[in-house]
């Protein structure tokens, strides 16, 4: 596809120029209709314009191009973004292994690449658990869960009142609002009215899941599984992840076994979103 897009350039961007044309960009949508997220290096900018027509043009569902302003930012962990053509509404329904979610990526979080992680941790539930989402942006992990396992109620808690509206529409779009609440606020605040404890927790928040480690423990179940997001440096990937895990634990009186390490998307160079599962 990338190659496409570089073809369709040719003549017009300079050769010497043209391998600074992304090789690769997000799409986030439908097979009818969505929107690409392209970062537009410096030295090609004047061109922005026609390689957004190019990547409609080779991608035809795609209505509108956006470009990356910024890197992720701020607690509702989103970037600037700017049209550079095609439909200035830039709110999709994006589809992923049998479920939609409606979003707009200029005032919510939402990775397509996340899917395959989705589905690992959609599949390690097990019938009848309650979990906890905290961080839950639109609600693609609850609802994914939900979908996939069709006794298991979940709650899902989120900060941006952009992201939890699109939540709450998500779970009435997937059919899941009698096992899926979505309730608004910060993490911190909402734990102390939650009136059970949880068989499994998720904290996809790698900016930041350690500083809340210490509400999640206590609502967790003995025996429970905790899945903690971290950010982490190539050279050591889950040495800083699994110390704080285990101390958190240990401030609870309990003690902590790690049971899996995963490695999530690759964030720069050296840096990675890990994933750490623990029981206790
Ligand atoms: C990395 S995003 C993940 C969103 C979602 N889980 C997903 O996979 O698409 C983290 C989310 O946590 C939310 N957030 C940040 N701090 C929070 C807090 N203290 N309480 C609740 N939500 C928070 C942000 O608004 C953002 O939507």
């Amino acid at each position: 596809m990338s190659r496409g897009v570089k073809e369709q350039l040719r003549g017009v961007i300079p050769d010497s120029l043209l391998d600074l044309v992304p090789r690769s960009f997000d799409v986030i949508g439908s097979k009818q209709e969505a929107v690409a997220i392209i970062e537009v290096p410096e030295e090609i900018r004047d061109y922005e314009e026609a390689i957004a027509h190019a990547v409609m043009r080779v991608q035809k569902n795609v209505a509108s191009v956006l470009s990356k302003e910024s890197g992720r930012a701020g607690e509702f962990r989103i970037r600037e973004m700017r049209l550079i053509a095609g439909d200035p509404d830039t709110e999709v329904l994006h589809r992923e292994s049998g479920c939609a979610f409606r979003l707009d990526p200029k005032t919510v979080y939402f990775s397509p690449r996340e899917s395959q992680e989705r589905g690992r941790i959609a599949e390690g539930t097990a019938d009848g658990e309650e979990v906890l989402v905290m961080f839950s942006g639109v609600g693609p992990l609850p609802i994914r869960i939900a979908k996939h396992r069709p006794d298991v109620r979940a709650t899902a808690i989120e900060l941006n009142p952009y992201a939890h509206n699109y939540c709450v529409e998500n779970i009435h779009l997937n059919r899941v609002g009698d096992r899926v609440e979505a309730i608004l606020g910060d993490v911190r605040e909402v734990a102390g009215s939650l009136d059970r404890r949880y068989d499994r927790i998720l904290m996809p928040l790698p900016k930041g899941a350690y500083m809340f480690l210490d509400v999640a423990v206590p609502l967790l179940q003995d025996g429970g599984v905790l899945h903690f997001y971290h950010w982490a440096p190539s050279e050591d990937m889950y040495g800083e992840a699994e110390e704080l895990v285990k101390a958190a634990f240990r401030e609870e009186g309990r003690e902590a076994v790690v049971t899996d390490r995963v490695r999530v998307s690759q964030y720069s160079p050296r840096y990675w979103k890990v994933r750490i599962d623990a029981e206790g």
